[in-house]
C-alpha cells in the first residue's frame, strides 16, 4: 500500500529574482543563513547539501577580517547573542579558493556581501563578477557607513538605495538586500532599495542586544553590545517580513528565529517566498535539512502540490 506521502507529489521551488534577467531559481525554499553555515564547504561532510534551496556564505569584506575580540558569543533566553564582528577570508579568497567548489555543486551559492562604503560594496561585486560558482549576491546593509559617519546603511533609506543601485550597476548577478531590524520604519527601506534595484529582500539580521553577568559586574561581551538572533527574535522578524511582504513587488526571504518546518510555514504563510536557517544550525547541523523535510511533509499530509500555493495566504 503507498502511504499518502507517495501520492502526493510536491513542488516546492522557488523563483527568488523574477523580475532578473536570468532568474534564480531554488529547487526549495530552505536556504542557510549567513554566517552560521560558513561557506557550506564546512557542512558538506556533515549533511547532504545538495538538498538545500541554496547556501548563503559568510559576510565578506573585501581585505580578509580577524573579527572582534572574544568572548564574542553569548547565550541568552530563547536566544544568542554574538559580536563575531565579521570575521572572514576576504573576497580574493573566496574566488581563488572557495567558488571552485561552489561551481561543482548543484545547490546555487549566494555571497554575502558588506562594506564599510559604497565603493568598498561595490569593489567586492565586482571581483565576484564572472566567477563560476557564485549565483547570487547579498548585500548585507547593516554596516557602518565610515564616510557617513558611522551610520549604518540599513537605518537610512538613502544610503541604502545608494548602495543597493552602486551593486546593481556592476554585476549581472541577482542581488538580495538584507535588512537590518533595528530601524523604526522597515517597509521605508525595503521600498526604498527595491526602487534602487533589488530583486530579492531578506529579514531581518540580527537585532542589537547586550548581556550583563552580574558575579563579574561586566559586559559578556568584549565587544558590549552584540546581535541578538534565535527563536527570541522571531515573532519581531514574522512581523517584518509581513509587513514588507504587503508592500513590495519582489520576493521576500523570512529569516530570525526559525528552527523547526512549522515555524517556516509561518513565515510562508506570511508572505515570504523562501525562508533562511541560521542559530538552530548552531545546535543541530541538519536543522536546515530537516526543516526541508518537515515542510515537505505539512504540504503532503495537507495535499497541497506546489508551494507557491501558500505563499502570503495568511496576509489580511
Ligand atoms: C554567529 C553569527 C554570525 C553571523 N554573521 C552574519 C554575516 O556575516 N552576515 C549577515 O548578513 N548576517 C550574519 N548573521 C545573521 C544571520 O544570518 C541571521 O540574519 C540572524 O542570525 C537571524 O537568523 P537566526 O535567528 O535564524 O539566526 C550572523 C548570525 C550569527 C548568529
Amino acid at each position: 500500500m503507498p502511504s499518502k506521502d507517495d501520492i502526493c507529489v510536491v513542488d516546492l521551488s522557488i523563483q527568488l529574482a523574477p523580475q532578473h534577467p536570468k532568474g534564480l531559481v531554488l529547487a526549495n525554499p530552505v536556504m542557510t543563513a549567513s554566517g552560521t553555515f560558513g561557506y557550506g564547504v564546512e557542512y558538506s561532510e556533515l549533511v547532504d547539501i545538495q538538498r538545500l534551496g541554496a547556501v548563503v556564505c559568510k559576510g565578506t569584506t573585501l581585505l580578509p577580517r580577524q573579527g572582534n575580540p572574544q568572548p564574542r558569543l553569548v547565550e541568552t533566553s530563547h536566544g544568542l547573542l554574538n559580536s563575531v564582528g565579521l570575521e572572514n577570508i576576504g573576497v580574493d579568497a573566496v574566488v581563488k579558493d572557495k567558488a571552485p567548489i561552489w561551481a561543482s555543486w548543484r545547490v546555487p551559492v549566494i555571497v554575502n556581501i558588506v562594506g564599510e562604503s559604497k565603493s568598498e560594496y561595490v569593489e567586492i561585486a565586482t571581483r565576484l563578477e564572472g566567477v563560476a560558482g557564485v549565483s547570487g549576491i547579498e548585500l548585507n546593509i547593516s554596516c557602518p557607513n565610515v564616510a557617513a559617519g558611522g551610520l549604518e546603511f540599513g537605518v537610512d533609506p538613502r544610503l541604502a538605495a545608494e548602495v543597493t543601485a552602486g551593486v546593481k550597476a556592476v554585476t549581472s548577478l541577482p542581488i538580495v538586500v538584507k535588512l537590518s531590524p533595528n530601524v523604526t520604519d522597515v517597509v521605508e527601506i525595503a521600498l526604498a532599495v527595491e526602487g534602487a534595484g533589488a530583486d530579492a529582500l531578506c529579514l531581518i539580521n540580527t537585532v542589537k542586544g547586550l548581556a550583563i553577568d552580574i558575579n563579574k559586574h561586566k559586559n559578556h561581551l568584549r565587544a558590549i553590545s552584540g546581535g541578538l538572533s534565535g527563536p527570541a527574535i522571531k515573532p519581531i522578524a514574522l512581523r517584518m517580513v509581513c509587513d514588507v511582504a504587503k508592500a513590495v513587488h519582489i520576493p521576500v526571504i523570512g529569516c530570525g528565529g526559525i528552527s523547526c518546518a512549522s515555524n517556516a510555514l509561518e513565515f510562508i504563510v506570511g508572505g515570504a517566498s523562501a525562508i533562511q536557517v541560521g542559530t538552530a544550525t548552531l545546535t543541530n547541523p541538519r536543522a536546515a535539512l530537516d526543516i526541508l523535510e518537515g515542510i515537505e511533509h505539512l504540504m503532503r499530509e495537507r495535499a497541497i502540490e506546489n508551494l507557491t500555493e501558500l505563499i502570503g495566504v495568511a496576509r489580511t
